[in-house]
C-alpha cells in the first residue's frame, strides 16, 4: 500500500458539509461590511518577516515563537502572516490608499500560528479583520465596536458573548505605567509564575494578561493603567464609553486587558464568551494610531478589529439549512441519463435558485430515494423505461402527501414553479 498523506497538525480541512456554514458567516459579514461602506481588500498570505517585527513587537509571543519564517530562494527572510493587520497598513501605504483620505478596509483569509493547537486555536485559522484609517475621533472606535455588535446581532451571538473594552493611553502614558508596574512587581518576583518572571524584563504589560491566579491575585493591588491616563486620553475614553451607552450597548471595564500585540493605544477591546472554553476570544481589536507611521506611512490614525472564524462557526448554534438538493432526478437505467439531463437542465434554466442534483449511476429506485431524502429534496424525478418510452418524468413529492405525478418534459418547469411557489 502507498503511502497516505495526513494534513499538517492544527490546519484543517474545511469540509463540504462545513463549507455551507463558512458561506452563511461570509455572506453576513460581507452584508454588514456594505452597509458600514468598509470596502474589500486582498492582500498576499506570505510578507517580510520584519514587517511583523516591526508591528506586531519583537518581544510578543507571536514573534517571538508561533511565526512559520523561512528563507525564499533568494535569501529573503519571509513568513506566513500570523495577523492581517500589518500586510493590510503595508498594502495600503504602497499603494496610496491613506493619501489624505478616511479608509474603510476589511478582509478575510487564512493566519498562520504555530501555536499548541486545541478546540478553537488552530495552525492555520482565518479572520475577518476590519481596519478604518485616517480617523483618531472616538466615534471612530464605537463606529468599530457597534459595526462588531451588529454582526453578532445578525449571527444571534450577542447574548452569548461579552464585550470587554481598556484604554491603554498614549506610549507615553503606558512608559510611566511600565514603569510603576516593574516597580510595584520586582520585590513580589519570586511569587509570579515563570512567564511573567521572564516578562517582567521583556514586556511587563503582558503580565496583567497571565492566566495563573496567583499571579492575577497579586496583580489585585496593582496600579492601574487608568492612574497614568492624561487628561486627553481620558476624555477621549470617556468619549467612546458614551457613544456605546447611547447606543445601548453593554460592556465591562476591564483594566488588566491589554492584548498581545505591540501596535495598540487608548481604546482595546475583546468579545468574549465562556461557550468555548479557553479560548474563548472571538473577536479583538483597538486603536493603533502610531503603525502606518512606524511601516514608512505619514503619520494616521487608525483602529481596527479581527473576528476568528473557526470560533464564530463553533459558537453558531442555528446553522442554515444544509439541504444538499431541492430536485434529485434519478435514472434508473443507462438509457434514461439522456432525458434525465435534458430535465435537469430545463429546470436549471426555468428556476435559477433550485439546487437540481443528477443521479450519475444507475442504481435501484430503493436506493436512490433513500438518497433523495438524505439530500433533504423536495422532489424526486423518476426516469425509467416507461417514462423514456413515453417521454415523460415521474415526481414523487418527498416532503408532503401529494399524489405522485406524472407529465412531459416540456410541463417539467410549470409543474415544478407550482410547488415551490406555494412553499414560498
Ligand atoms: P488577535 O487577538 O491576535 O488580533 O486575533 C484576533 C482573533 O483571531 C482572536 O480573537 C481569535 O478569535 C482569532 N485567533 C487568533 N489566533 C487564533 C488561533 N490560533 N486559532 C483560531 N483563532 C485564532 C489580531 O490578529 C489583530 N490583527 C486584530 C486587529 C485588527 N487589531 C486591529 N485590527
Amino acid at each position: 500500500m502507498k503511502k497516505q498523506f495526513q494534513a499538517i497538525r492544527g490546519m484543517n480541512d474545511i469540509l463540504p458539509n462545513e463549507t455551507i456554514h463558512w458561506q452563511h458567516l461570509e455572506n453576513t459579514i460581507q452584508n454588514i461590511a456594505h452597509q458600514y461602506t468598509f470596502q474589500e481588500i486582498r492582500f498576499p498570505i506570505v510578507e517580510h518577516y520584519e514587517l511583523f517585527q516591526r508591528s506586531v513587537g519583537n518581544v510578543t509571543d507571536i514573534v517571538e515563537k508561533e511565526m512559520y519564517v523561512f528563507e525564499d530562494r533568494n535569501g529573503d527572510m519571509l513568513c506566513l502572516r500570523p495577523e492581517g493587520t500589518a500586510g493590510c497598513v503595508r498594502a495600503a501605504i504602497e499603494n496610496g490608499l491613506l493619501y489624505n483620505q478616511i479608509q474603510r478596509l476589511w478582509y478575510q483569509g487564512p493566519l498562520f500560528r504555530h501555536e499548541r493547537p486545541q478546540k478553537g486555536r488552530y495552525r492555520q485559522f482565518h479572520q475577518t479583520g476590519f481596519e478604518l484609517f485616517g480617523s483618531a475621533q472616538p466615534a471612530a472606535d464605537a463606529e468599530i465596536i457597534l459595526l462588531c455588535a451588529r454582526l453578532l446581532r445578525a449571527l444571534n451571538l450577542i447574548d452569548h458573548v461579552t464585550l470587554e473594552i481598556n484604554s491603554i493611553g498614549t506610549a507615553e502614558e503606558r512608559a510611566k505605567y511600565r514603569e510603576a508596574l516593574v516597580a510595584y512587581l520586582t520585590p513580589l518576583h519570586d511569587q509570579l509564575d515563570a512567564d511573567s518572571q521572564r516578562r517582567l524584563s521583556t514586556n511587563p504589560l503582558r503580565i496583567l494578561d497571565s492566566k495563573n491566579p496567583d499571579t492575577q491575585a497579586l496583580l489585585k493591588n496593582a496600579p492601574t493603567f487608568n492612574d497614568f491616563l492624561e487628561e486627553a486620553s481620558i476624555k477621549h475614553f470617556e468619549t467612546v464609553k458614551s457613544l456605546l451607552s447611547k447606543a445601548n450597548l453593554s460592556f465591562t471595564i476591564n483594566p488588566n486587558l491589554v492584548r498581545g500585540l505591540d501596535y495598540y493605544c487608548h481604546t482595546v477591546f475583546e468579545w468574549t464568551t465562556t461557550q468555548l472554553g479557553a479560548q474563548g476570544t472571538v473577536c479583538a481589536g483597538g486603536r493603533y494610531d502610531g503603525l502606518v507611521e512606524q511601516l514608512g506611512g505619514k503619520p494616521t490614525p487608525a483602529i481596527g478589529c479581527a473576528f476568528g472564524m473557526e470560533r464564530l462557526l463553533e459558537l453558531l448554534e442555528n446553522k442554515p439549512d444544509t439541504a444538499h438538493s431541492d430536485v434529485y432526478i434519478a435514472a434508473m437505467d443507462e438509457n434514461a441519463f439522456m432525458l434525465a439531463t435534458q430535465a435537469a437542465e430545463s429546470i436549471r434554466s426555468a428556476h435559477p435558485n433550485l439546487k437540481v442534483y443528477v443521479h450519475m449511476d444507475a442504481s435501484g429506485i430503493k436506493s436512490q430515494l433513500k438518497r433523495a431524502n438524505q439530500h433533504g429534496a423536495h422532489i424526486a424525478l423518476l426516469i425509467g423505461e416507461q417514462e423514456c418510452a413515453e417521454e415523460k418524468v415521474t415526481l414523487k413529492y418527498l416532503q408532503n402527501e401529494q399524489a405522485q405525478a406524472q407529465c412531459a418534459l416540456n410541463q417539467l418547469s410549470g409543474f415544478i414553479g407550482e410547488y415551490f411557489e406555494k412553499l414560498l
